[in-house]
């Protein structure tokens, strides 16, 4: 997992350092208003553990969960409810709990991606898959969503030609990012999705054999219970 955003990385470094449930209970506890919300992002981070509780917040309290300078807190959010629109204490604690359960098996380094693809393009074993920020298309979506928005695509797929592993990316459906696939000898895939306000807008999925994809009309996450799976496999002496 790599990331080069500090407050996103806070969030990870605290998951891998197995701080996962700190965050969930602090997450669970904290009596989210207008008030408390602003009193608690007064207060200066001094630890990553305060960084990536305020990430969390301003993420969910957020336009858009944008960290980005210029957004703010959310006036109307869904349904009119302001800041508690999109803030599941549990939902949320149980993500992180779940994530948690697989700490030791994450590896996380807040550093340049494209750097870290080139460490294992030679490895054959090594799968990527690749989130980039959505700024190669003409929407500029992503410029405006991250603080560290630019990156260079081209390099990007040049990279992603070279890896002897094979990858998986995720982009916006943009003109741009298509011309790229079809220049560097990928396929394409749209699947549906829902951006921040609910519509539903489409995104790309970039591969070089994306077959195995044409079986699922559309793609769900499908409800699992993480902690239930690992425990029933460690008692049967299965690998997690
Ligand atoms: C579309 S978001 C992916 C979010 C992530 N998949 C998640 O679910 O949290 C793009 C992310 O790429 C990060 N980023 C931008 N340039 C990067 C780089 N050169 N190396 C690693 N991460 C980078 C941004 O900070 C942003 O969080």
């Amino acid at each position: 997992m790599v990331e080069l955003d500090n407050e996103v990385a806070a969030v990870w470094k605290l998951i891998v350092e197995g701080h996962a449930k700190w965050l969930a209970d602090k997450i669970l506890t904290f009596n989210l208003t207008k008030e408390s919300l602003l009193k608690e992002l007064s207060k200066p981070t001094k630890s990553n553990k305060e960084i990536a509780f305020h990430t969390i917040l301003k993420n969910r309290t957020f336009h858009g969960g944008i960290l980005a300078p210029g957004s703010g807190i959310l006036k109307h959010g869904e349904n009119g409810k302001g800041i508690t629109s999109r803030w599941y204490p549990r939902t949320i604690a149980n993500r992180l709990l779940n994530i948690g359960d697989f700490s030791k098996k994450i590896d996380f380094r807040r550093e340049d991606g494209l750097k870290v693809m080139q460490e294992f393009a030679k490895r054959d074993d090594v799968i990527f898959f690749i989130d980039p920020p959505y700024t190669a298309g003409g929407k500029k979506a992503g410029k405006r969503l991250y603080n560290h928005s630019m990156i260079d695509h081209e390099r990007l797929f040049s990279i992603c030609e070279e890896v002897k592993g094979d990858f998986l990316m995720t982009y916006d459906n943009a003109d741009e990012v298509k011309i790229l696939a079809r220049k560097h000898g990928f396929q394409m895939r749209l699947i549906p999705m829902n951006n921040t306000h609910h519509a539903a807008m489409e995104e790309l999925v970039i591969g070089r054999d994306l077959s195995w994809m044409d079986g699922f009309p559309s793609v769900h996450e499908p409800k699992a219970n993480y902690r239930k799976l690992i425990k029933t496999r460690l008692k049967k002496g299965q690998k997690i």
